[in-house]
């Protein structure tokens, strides 16, 4: 790649520029093709070559910003965030979480969404979980033929599917609970050209991948709109049987609020499958696909599973979403003119907060490639330096959630089953949607499971 001349106009005040920061001069159809096939590699060559901030063009977006740097990504999303909106960068999936969705708030709209869904999604609530969550990875465990080569990623997309359906709506119904399983990975692997382009938004007489898209969401919402409809009525007969979660919580909240109406709800339920489901397997499946591959980890791993050492489990898991991001960046639209490094951004600038740079970046995390538990235990790196579920009023409202379920995944797998690394060399990324996903779906191979031969 070569650098591109600043783009923009040259500002009259000395020391600042109107300019946007160098980036690639390839065409944007060039650089929207490597940013989509291989956004990793993208990433990171743009930042060794141009540093932190840069300008990649991309189809659908346009010229975008890219900011890694803890100073810049701590003010866009803390101290100067009045001046930057979130939602105008999730435009792009409105269509699928809807208007009242926690992505598509901003201000003091915004922070009363995000007040109703904070309670439900913290403290004892998250923990009434674990039990469930246990029984749902050994039902998934039980199958795994000693011998055998796993695919971690599918296993842990039917157990995060699950986590959500049954633990977090608590739905029960066995017709729903079986559409659900077929339509949501459905609906998750939405072609990304209908996020990209919204000219393909349009329905060719019922044909085609939008009007496919419509009727996959038509019947999620059908199901959703259902059990809301069904819980509201059985709470309102009896307001003491209502469950511990998330919808039940809700649901009890919105009887003195009316204002969570059927449509918020629905809103926030496909909004929490978006961005919660996802995002936990394939962290989940990049963390075993690096602690097989680290001399020594795993075994660090079972021992701290066995002692129930969960400050060495949870330096495990960080290391892992640091090295391999399942996203790389954030989005964020200025609103108003932002002063950064010398450049004067105009309002509409896109911005991407790339947590991902930011977390592989070798200056603050030296040897980045490398996979390392010492890097978070005992002694953390500085807050600044690592951000996995973001920061600011936007920060990840499932983080209590996240990392309760992913510890529960690890340890009652860790507890089952031995299992070994089928080949040595890292899985490569993979991009799937909005997610980076491991090449090979985070293949293991199982030397011994306690609950197969348990049950054989
Ligand atoms: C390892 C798993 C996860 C990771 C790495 C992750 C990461 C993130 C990040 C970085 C953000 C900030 C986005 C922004 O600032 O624009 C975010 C937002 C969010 N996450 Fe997560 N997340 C995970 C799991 C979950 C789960 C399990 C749930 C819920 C069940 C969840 C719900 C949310 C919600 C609702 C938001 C939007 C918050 C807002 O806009 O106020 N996430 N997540």
């Amino acid at each position: 790649m070569t650098a591109t001349p600043a783009r923009g106009v040259a500002d009259a005040v000395p020391g600042r520029t109107r300019r946007l920061p160098p980036g690639p001069r390839l065409p944007a159809v060039v650089q929207t093709a490597m940013w989509a096939v291989a956004p990793v590699w993208f990433g990171k060559t743009c930042l060794r070559r141009y540093g932190p901030l840069f300008t990649a063009r991309i189809l659908g977006f346009g010229d975008v910003v890219y900011i890694s740097t803890p100073d810049g990504i701590r003010r866009i999303l803390r101290d100067d965030a009045g001046d930057f909106d979130a939602a105008a960068a999730n435009e792009s999936i409105r269509f699928v979480v809807g208007e009242h969705s926690l992505l598509m708030s901003g201000g003091a709209q915004h922070t009363e969404r995000r007040k109703v869904l904070m309670r439900p999604l913290h403290g004892d609530n998250v923990t009434a979980y674990v039990e469930v969550m246990k029984s749902i990875v050994e039902q998934e465990v039980v199958g795994w033929r000693p011998g055998s080569a796993v695919r971690l990623l599918d296993c842990f997309q039917r157990v995060t599917l699950e986590v959500m359906i049954r633990a977090v709506f608590g739905i029960t119904d066995s017709a729903r609970l079986t559409r659900l399983r077929v339509l949501v990975p459905k609906l998750l692997d939405v072609n990304p050209l209908i996020i990209l382009v919204p000219a393909v938004r349009r329905s060719f007489g019922g044909f085609g991948p939008w009007a496919a898209f419509q009727r996959l969401l038509r019947e999620v919402d059908q199901i959703i709109f259902a059990e809301i409809r069904e819980r509201r009525a059985e709470l309102a007969a009896d307001p003491s049987g209502r469950g511990s979660d998330v919808l039940s919580l809700l649901l009890a909240k919105g009887q003195d609020n009316p204002a969570v109406t059927d449509q918020e709800l629905r809103d926030h339920m496909v909004t929490l499958l978006a961005v919660g489901q996802e995002t936990t397997a394939t962290q989940l499946a990049w963390f075993f696909e690096r602690v097989v591959r680290a001399p020594g980890a795993l075994e660090r791993v079972e021992t701290a599973v066995r002692d129930e050492d969960w400050k060495v489990l949870d330096a495990a898991i960080h290391e892992a979403i640091r090295s391999r991001p399942t996203t790389l960046d954030i989005g964020r639209m200025a609103t108003k003119e932002w002063t950064a490094d010398g450049y004067v951004f105009p309002a509409g600038t896109m911005f991407a907060v790339s947590l991902g740079l930011l977390h592989l970046s070798g200056r603050l995390h030296p040897a980045p490639e490398s996979y390392s538990i010492d890097r978070f235990h005992p002694v953390e790196p500085p807050s600044a330096h690592f951000l996995p579920f973001g920061g600011g009023s936007h920060r990840c409202l499932g983080a209590s959630l996240a990392m309760i379920e992913m510890r529960t995944v690890i340890s009652t797998i860790l507890r089952s089953v031995r299992l070994r690394v089928p080949r040595s060399t890292p899985e490569g990324v993979k991009p799937k949607g909005p997610m980076l996903v491991p090449r090979r779906g985070a293949q293991v191979i199982v030397t011994e499971n306690r609950l197969f031969a348990g049950r054989g």
